[in-house]
C-alpha cells in the first residue's frame, strides 16, 4: 500500500522506505560494533515490529536468533490502556542470552520498561532496546532505549507495521493519521 492508496486518510508522509531502510542500515552498524561475533536473541514486540526485524536483522551480521512476544497495552483506540498483558509469550529460554528487545514505536513507555523488567528477571545476561519511533512523553519515563531510529512529534502514526485498528500496517513507509480517522 502506497500513500495514495490512503487518499485523505493520510494527513503527511514522516518517512519513505528508503529513509527507514538508510536509518535501520545505520542502527544494524552500531548493533555489530557492540556486539561483534557474540549471538543476539531478537525479541519483536508483535504485531507492529514485524518489519521492522524483518529487515534489520538481515542487515545485521552477527548470528541473531529471532523469537517474538504479543504484549497489549492499548485495545484498539489511540491512548495507552495502562494495563500490559501477555498475549503471546516467548518460546525460548532467556537465561544467560543477550537479547534486543526490537520494537515499533515508544510513547508513553509502558510497553517497553514493562518488557525491559519481564526479560531482565528471567535471567537474560543483557537486554537492550531497540524502537524504531519515539514520541515525547517518551522522555517523560525512564526507559533506556539504546537504539532509536527517528524522534517524531506527538502524531498518531500508521504505515511500516504500525496500524490503527488493524488498519494501514501494509503502509510501506511511515505517515501521519488524519484525525477524521479516529475522531
Ligand atoms: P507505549 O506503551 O505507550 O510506549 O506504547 C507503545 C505501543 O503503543 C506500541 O508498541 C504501539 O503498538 C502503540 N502505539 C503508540 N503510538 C502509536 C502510534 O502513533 N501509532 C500506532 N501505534 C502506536
Ligand atoms: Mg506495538
Amino acid at each position: 500500500m502506497d500513500a495514495r492508496d490512503m487518499g485523505q486518510d493520510l494527513e503527511k508522509v514522516l518517512f519513505t522506505k528508503e529513509q527507514i531502510d538508510e536509518k535501520l542500515t545505520e542502527l544494524a552498524a552500531r548493533i555489530d560494533d557492540y556486539y561483534g561475533n557474540r549471538s543476539i536473541l531478537v525479541v519483536g514486540v508483535l504485531r507492529g515490529a514485524v518489519m521492522v526485524v524483518a529487515d534489520l536483522v538481515r542487515k545485521i551480521h552477527a548470528p541473531v536468533a529471532m523469537d517474538w512476544m504479543a504484549v497489549s497495552s492499548y485495545g484498539s483506540g489511540t491512548k495507552s490502556s495502562g494495563v500490559v498483558r501477555i498475549l503471546k509469550d516467548l518460546d525460548t529460554d532467556v537465561t544467560d542470552r543477550e537479547v534486543l528487545i526490537v520494537e515499533d514505536i515508544i510513547d508513553s513507555g509502558l510497553t517497553l520498561s514493562w518488557l525491559l523488567a519481564n526479560l531482565q528477571s528471567r535471567g537474560a545476561k543483557s537486554v537492550d532496546i531497540l524502537a524504531l519511533l519515539r514520541k515525547p512523553d517518551a522522555a517523560k519515563v525512564d526507559v533506556p532505549v539504546k537504539y532509536v531510529g527517528f524522534e517524531i512529534p506527538n502524531k498518531f502514526v500508521v504505515g511500516y507495521g504500525l496500524d490503527y485498528a488493524e488498519k494501514y500496517r501494509n503502509l510501506r513507509g511511515v505517515g501521519v493519521l488524519a484525525p477524521h480517522v479516529y475522531q
